[in-house]
């Protein structure tokens, strides 16, 4: 029987997760983040609405989920009271509906200041973040100095490590970059405001999830970013500071590994990236812009262009393998109609052997060697069941299958909640 559930992008991100969760979301009773910030993006169509989803669970928009933050989750306050204002058509009241931790890491006004002006400085490696303070957070996290959502109720506690972190920070703003500094006073009023609204919303994640999980309740794990950006198993350093792989989960939530009983991985029909960092199947020519404009790849969150290129399958093998995923979901296939051939890449060349390449995860000096499968004209748009898919369309699938060796279990037709073809559900 399934009951836990792991929903995890194989990719760079982007690669559909929000529209699944809300696929998913009716037979769900709680769901849980567990790793990054409000640099995710999570795009849904509610009513014909597009919504987007950034710190809170996408499954909020169901009114009967129970949703919760996890320990791993850095929470900026200022974006968590933003998301909830705009959303607020879309999921009403969420009080006692939404638990946050009382051990999640804060991502304080210093934590967005340096990571912006990192970003912008010539000296230092640009990873292209999304400008959000999230590595900067984690650094504090690791560092074993973050204010966590527990500090905000002991306010000598709060003002202290508020004013060790200002020492530090604000010695950076000025020295390293020229810049001016935050003010204490002013930043701690702030957090004791944010205290105060966060109150109905603190909680015991550990605790209550184990209560869901004892009365057999049905959870997901909601995964944000993907594996490729994963700190520890991505394209180091472009990445994000979480580990977006299902390796995080345990310690981001407080659960056991064992406690996932299906891992469901998200991968579009073809690849994109936002940011900085080696994508060895990018395209540069018309092709790319295509896939671009065809898919509306622009970033959700910061609104950037996303960098588009072919199903990378030497990457995707490697992410569903290192996921342990029972069953993979294509989305985006629909992109693809019309176009007559369809490049997969099955191999790499390259000076190193495929072992170090993905040891390292250097993949800057590689050429991908591709596949070409035949396109399809007829459109697969919105169809629901396997058998309508044209038959080019079910080889591309079952190529993947045999490539990556997992089933596809669900094939994406479209951005709507119904445009959903479903093999084998999985829960
Ligand atoms: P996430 O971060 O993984 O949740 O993905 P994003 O929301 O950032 O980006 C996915 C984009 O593709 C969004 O605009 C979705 O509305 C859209 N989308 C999702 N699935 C499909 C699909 O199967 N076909 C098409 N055409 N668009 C889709
Ligand atoms: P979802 O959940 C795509 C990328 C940024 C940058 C790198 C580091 O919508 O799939 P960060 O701000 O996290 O320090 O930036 O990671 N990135 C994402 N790319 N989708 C995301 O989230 C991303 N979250 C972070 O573009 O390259
Ligand atoms: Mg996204």
């Amino acid at each position: 029987m399934t009951n836990t559930i792991s929903l995890l992008g194989l990719q760079w991100g982007d690669e559909g997760k929000g529209k699944i969760v809300d696929h998913l979301a009716k037979d769900l009773d709680a769901a849980i983040r567990y790793q990054g910030g409000h640099n995710a993006g999570h795009t849904l169509i509610v009513d014909g609405k597009k919504v987007v989803f950034h710190l809170l669970p996408s499954a909020i928009c169901h009114k009967a989920i129970k949703c919760y933050l996890g320990r791993g989750v850095v929470v900026s306050l200022d974006a968590l009271f933003e998301e909830i204002e705009e959303a607020s058509d879309v999921i009403g009241n969420i009080e006692g509906r939404l638990v946050i931790s009382s051990a999640c890491s804060l991502i304080q006004p210093y934590h967005i200041k340096l990571d912006q002006l990192r970003e912008k400085s010539n000296t230092i490696t640009k990873i292209g973040t999304t400008g959000r303070g999230i590595g900067t957070a984690y650094e504090d996290r690791v560092g074993r100095r973050s204010v966590r959502v527990s500090d905000l109720y002991n306010p000598s506690k709060l003002s202290s490590k508020l004013e060790e972190a200002l020492e530090y920070y604000n010695s950076i703003f000025k020295h390293s970059f020229g810049s001016t500094a935050i003010d204490k006073n002013k930043l701690f009023d702030e957090n004791l405001i944010h205290a105060e609204r966060l109150k109905p919303y603190v909680g015991n994640v550990i605790n209550e999830v184990r209560d869901l999980q004892d009365s057999n309740k049905k959870i997901l794990f909601e995964g944000a970013q993907g594996a490729l950006l994963d700190v520890s198993l991505g394209t180091y350093p472009f990445v994000t500071s979480s580990n977006s792989s299902v390796g995080g989960i345990a310690s981001g939530i407080g659960i056991s590994p064992t406690d996932i009983d299906y891992s469901l991985g998200i991968a579009k029909a073809y690849t994109t990236r936002v940011g900085e960092g080696p994508f060895p199947t990018e395209l540069f020519d018309d092709m790319g812009k295509y896939l671009a404009e065809k898919g509306g790849e622009v970033g959700a969150t910061t609104g950037r262009p996303r960098r588009c290129g072919w199903l990378d399958t030497v990457l995707l093998s490697h992410t569903v393998r290192l996921n342990g995923i029972d069953g993979l979901c294509v989305t985006k296939i629909d992109v693809l109609d019309g176009l007559e051939t369809i490049k997969i890449c099955t191999d790499y060349s390259s000076n190193l052997s495929m072992e170090e390449i993905l040891e390292s995860m250097i993949l800057e000096d590689v050429e991908p060697i591709y596949t070409e499968v035949a396109g399809w004209n007829e459109p697969t748009a919105g169809i629901q069941s396997f058998d309508q898919l044209n038959s080019n369309a079910q080889s591309f699938i079952k190529r993947i299958e045999e490539i990556c060796n997992v089933p596809v279990i669900m094939i994406s037709t479209g951005p709507k909640r119904e445009d959903t073809i479903i093999r084998d559900y999985p829960l």
